[in-house]
């Protein structure tokens, strides 16, 4: 039987001079569900997360997304197949407003960009700053703010890098919300997150990387548990 899948990562290798950063990692994702991505320090999250996007060129395996090969397409082309990201670090333009941030990455003409940029805004709370520098912003919100942008171009899947780091506890509220929200509208969202609670809270599944590698995949009350997971978080 076919299954319904929106992501479909078959044995990607990604290296770095002699580091494996992935190692033949193989994952699927059905769509409007939340999945997390977890493992220690270097574990090739980001790397993963790269080369999905197509800011890494992946050494080896095949990406698909709705059926179609991605692996080999440039970050613009897979942002045009509706996958979109926010990075772990910080990527707001501190010089453009909040509401100019939203503005300079969609390929909407104006009046709907614009109206759409005001509702995301509203949809982080942060509509009554939509005029202030990014620049002057909370750390926080500039997390909040590279949060909204992504969903400027309407992504179907939304990879979201360490989004809760460093975000106090009111905001994370607002950034929790906004993300069951999404996969309320059927989003499907993959999440990178150190903060344990976070993830085991908002995942329905989770897959665990150590050195590249996927060790575990299943839900958190299982991951929590899993022998191998346990070793490589305090196993080192
Ligand atoms: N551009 C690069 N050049 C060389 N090595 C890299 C590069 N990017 C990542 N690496 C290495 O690849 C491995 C995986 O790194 P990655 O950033 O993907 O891990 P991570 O799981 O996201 O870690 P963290 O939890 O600290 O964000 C590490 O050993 C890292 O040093
Ligand atoms: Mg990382």
């Amino acid at each position: 039987m076919m299954e319904n899948c929106i992501l479909e990562i078959q044995e990607i290798t990604k290296s770095f001079g002699g580091v494996t950063a992935v190692d033949r990692c193989s994952l699927k994702l059905t769509p409007g569900k939340i999945y997390g991505l977890i493992g220690p320090n270097g574990s090739g999250k980001t790397t993963l997360f790269n080369c999905i996007t197509g800011l890494e060129p992946r050494d080896d395996g095949e990406i698909r997304y709705k059926g179609k090969r991605i692996d080999g397409l440039k970050p613009h082309q897979v942002a045009r197949r509706g996958i979109g990201r926010t990075f772990q670090i910080i990527r707001v333009f501190p010089e453009l407003t909040a509401l100019e941030n939203l503005l300079v990455v969609t390929w909407e003409p104006f009046d709907a960009a614009h109206r759409r940029a005001q509702e995301l805004l509203r949809f982080v709370t942060l509509d009554r700053l939509q005029n202030e520098y990014a620049g002057n912003l909370s750390y926080g919100q500039q997390k909040l703010l590279e949060f909204a942008r992504v969903l400027m171009t309407d992504p179907e899947l939304i990879l979201l890098d360490e989004p809760a780091a460093g975000v106090n506890r009111t905001l994370l509220n607002e950034l929790l919300g906004a993300i069951r929200n999404l996969r309320a509208q059927g989003k499907t969202v993959f999440i990178v997150e150190h903060d344990m609670k976070v993830i085991m809270d908002l995942s329905e599944k989770i897959f665990v990387l150590n050195y590249g590698e996927k060790i575990a995949e299943g839900p958190p009350g299982l991951i929590q548990s899993d022998e191998r997971v346990i070793e490589a978080y305090f196993g080192r």
